[in-house]
Formats: C-alpha cells, sequence, structure tokens
C-alpha cells in the first residue's frame, strides 16, 4: 500500500495538475484557472502543492497571496483554491492532507489567515468559518454563504475586510 506524499509542485507535474482539475471538476476552467494563474505575477511555486500516490499526481491545491482592504490598510492572505483529488482516489483523506498542508504552509509563511471560496461544509472540519460572520467579503459574485476563512492568528480578521481576488479568478466567477 503506498502513502501519500504532499510536495510543492514541480515543472514536470503541469500537465498531470490539468489532469486531476479537469477529471474532478468534469470541465477546464479550474484547470484553465490554475494555468493563466501560474503565468501571473500572483503565483508562487511553493504555494502550489500537488498529492502523490504510487508516483501519480492524485491531488492539488493552489494558494495564491491576495490583499484584504480595511478602511485604507492593506493585509495579504492566502487564497485556498482550486483544489481537487481525482474521482477515484477520493473520500481517502487526500483532500484533508492537501488543506491540512496548506495550512501548515500558511503558518510557515506567516500569513495570518486562509480564505477558501466552495463548499462551506468541507471546510468548516478544518476550522472555517464564514467569512460574513467576521466581516469579511470579496470581489466575486459568489454566494455569502460560500466564502470561508480560517484565522491562522487568533485575530487577524478581527474587524474583517474586503478580499481582492487576482483577475484570473473574476474571470472565472
Ligand atoms: C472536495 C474534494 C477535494 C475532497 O477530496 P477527498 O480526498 O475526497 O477529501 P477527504 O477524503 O479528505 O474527505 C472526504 C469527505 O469530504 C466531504 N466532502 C466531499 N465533498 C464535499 C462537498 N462538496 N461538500 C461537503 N462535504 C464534502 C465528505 O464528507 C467526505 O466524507 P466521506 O469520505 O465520509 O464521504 C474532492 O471531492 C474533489 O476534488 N471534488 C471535486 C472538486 C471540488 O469540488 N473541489 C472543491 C471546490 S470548493
Amino acid at each position: 500500500m503506498h502513502s501519500i506524499t504532499v510536495r510543492p509542485e514541480s515543472s514536470d507535474d503541469i500537465r498531470a495538475i490539468d489532469v486531476v482539475h479537469i477529471s474532478a471538476f468534469g470541465g477546464e476552467a479550474e484547470a484553465q484557472l490554475v494555468s493563466t494563474l501560474r503565468e501571473s505575477a500572483s503565483y508562487n511555486r511553493e504555494l502550489s502543492l500537488v498529492a502523490e500516490l504510487g508516483g501519480r499526481i492524485v491531488g492539488h491545491v493552489l494558494l495564491t497571496r491576495v490583499p484584504l482592504r480595511r478602511n485604507g490598510d492593506e493585509k495579504h492572505l492566502l487564497v485556498l483554491g482550486p483544489i481537487s483529488v481525482v474521482p477515484s482516489q477520493t473520500h481517502r483523506g487526500i483532500g484533508s492532507k492537501l488543506i491540512q498542508a496548506s495550512i501548515q504552509l500558511a503558518k510557515e509563511k506567516g500569513y495570518g489567515s486562509i480564505v477558501a471560496l466552495g463548499h462551506p461544509e468541507y471546510y468548516k472540519r478544518f476550522g472555517f468559518v464564514l467569512a460574513k460572520d467576521l466581516g469579511v467579503s470579496c470581489n466575486l459574485p459568489a454566494p455569502e454563504d460560500a466564502l470561508t476563512v480560517k484565522e491562522i492568528v487568533d485575530g487577524n480578521l478581527a474587524g474583517g475586510g474586503h478580499i481582492e481576488y487576482p483577475e484570473p479568478f473574476v474571470e472565472l466567477y
């Protein structure tokens, strides 16, 4: 039985990462988003994690540094996503490993918070809460209840703020 390894992406992983997102989401939009971000100033290879099982890439999560603005102040946090696991390997904790590794990486890099847009019930188990409950909004036309945040540093989001997702995310939504 192989174990799951989570590590930063390498240039050899790019095609496999596309395949993961296309098979998991059932379309090309998220793979295209990752490709576009990879070519943008927002991209940092250290913040792009793959899950490997027996030498095969079976999951991927991208973290992207974004600004949160409040009353003229600006701080940066990490967007978690897209995240996906190939359908044949779901329900065995790979998604959880990717999220836990993301939280650990955010801590190591000194970020105060992470934001995730998607299935709130999934993210809640990792300590994410609804962004609106902390007064946090974003520039995407997504349902309010789909935006969740996790403070890595207690009180980091006190007072709330507005998150500016980079342009490629805006184009996707
Ligand atoms: C969501 C996803 C990353 C989870 O990966 P995974 O490796 O199966 O995750 P884990 O094994 O750690 O956890 C599985 C649990 O997550 C929960 N879960 C999965 N998808 C969920 C969803 N859409 N909403 C709420 N909970 C969900 C289930 O409770 C599941 O529990 P079970 O295995 O007892 O059924 C994977 O299903 C996937 O790639 N989905 C398609 C892409 C996607 O929706 N990405 C997230 C966008 S926000």
